[in-house]
């Protein structure tokens, strides 16, 4: 057994689909490091209990040797103890034809309450990764319900939307998607995102260089990120599951770790004005974690014409989401 003091991270939606494909990656090791002591506190409601237990059973036949403790419970004060992070999985996922916003109604309450919930048992410096949809005003409703707790502290996953383009972007150019970088998804986990191939590198190379089609870029590489999630839908009957929780995985790693010199990652953090977005919403940003594990935007993009208009398009989307939710739930968002 390592010596480090166990990292505590409570999973809601423990038992569910990306919920099972996250929480044996993060108790091997794979998110925090092979040194690094973690425990789980899994959340589930209702039938999903059942699930659950047979869940914590195979984390036992598993013997992990970093695992130290696992708390299974549908009580979200006990599952939110103590917790240095919270990955709010836990929602219901759209069905086909459906856009992310059309769960705010059925999803949005939730997230009251688990704010609050973190707020109450959580420990003082939790961070907040929320994947339910749409996840970037459910974060902001659990941020805005979490009295007391930074709000630097509170994130929304652009992640699957960034390791979409840098795969798309790959397979054009026809190289590895590792020598993809710097990819920025600008805005809402949403059909209006914008994925900024203008300032990504490919093989440290602008990508508008290397890939000479820019119609491509900007119509089928952009409409194809957008609309990822639905294709998936279609073709599986269900949402996203495994791709899900490797960004979600993806997400924490960035967060943990210092950002690697000269890159970034993708992640959606409440806007304080930066690039002229309206600030007090959760919007896509290039973000580096820095070595004390803070995080900051990386600034001074530039940001074309072009890549502008869809900026501002994504921003209009999440003002109305911000002012949808906050009719429905009465809240001052
Ligand atoms: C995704 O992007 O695959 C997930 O957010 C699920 C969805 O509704 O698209």
């Amino acid at each position: 057994m390592a010596s480090k003091s166990p990292i505590r991270v409570s999973v809601t939606g423990a038992a569910g689909n990306i919920g099972y494909a996250a929480i044996f990656r993060i108790a091997s090791g794979a998110v925090f490091g092979a040194d690094q002591p973690v425990a789980l506190n899994l959340i589930e409601v209702g039938p999903g209990l059942n699930a659950l237990a047979g869940v914590v059973m195979e984390l036992q036949d598993c013997a992990f040797p970093l695992l130290t403790d696992v708390v299974a419970t549908g009580d979200l004060d006990e599952g939110f103890k103590d917790a240095d992070w919270c990955l709010l999985i836990g929602a219901v996922p759209r069905k086909d034809g459906m856009e992310r916003k059309d769960l705010l109604g059925i999803n949005g309450k939730i997230f009251v309450g688990q704010g609050q919930a973190i707020a109450r048992s959580a420990k003082n410096s939790v961070k907040v990764l929320v994947v339910g949809n749409p996840c970037n005003t459910n974060a902001l409703i659990a941020l805005r319900s979490a009295a007391g707790l930074k709000e630097e502290n509170f994130f929304a996953m652009t992640r699957l939307d960034e390791n979409r383009a840098k795969s798309q972007l790959a397979n054009k150019a026809g190289v590895h998607n590792s020598v993809v970088k710097n990819v920025a998804i600008w805005g809402n986990h949403s059909s209006t995102q914008y994925p900024d191939f203008t300032n990504a590198l490919i093989a440290g190379k602008p990508a508008t260089q290397v890939i000479s089609d820019h119609t491509w870029l900007k119509e089928t590489f952009v409409n194809d990120v957008q609309k990822r999630g639905a294709a998936v839908i279609k073709a599986r009957g269900a949402s996203s599951a495994a791709s899900a929780a490797n960004a979600a995985l993806d997400t924490l790693r960035n967060l943990h770790f210092a950002t690697p010199a000269g890159e970034w990652h993708s992640v959606a953090v409440l806007s304080k004005g930066d690039y002229g977005i309206t600030p007090g919403i959760m919007f896509g940003y290039p973000i580096r974690t820095l070595a004390d594990g803070s995080w900051e935007i990386v600034k001074g993009l530039p940001v074309d014409e072009f890549s502008q208009s869809k900026i501002s398009i994504t921003e209009k989307e999440l003002l109305e989401e911000r002012a949808t939710a906050s009719e429905a739930l009465g809240l001052k968002l």
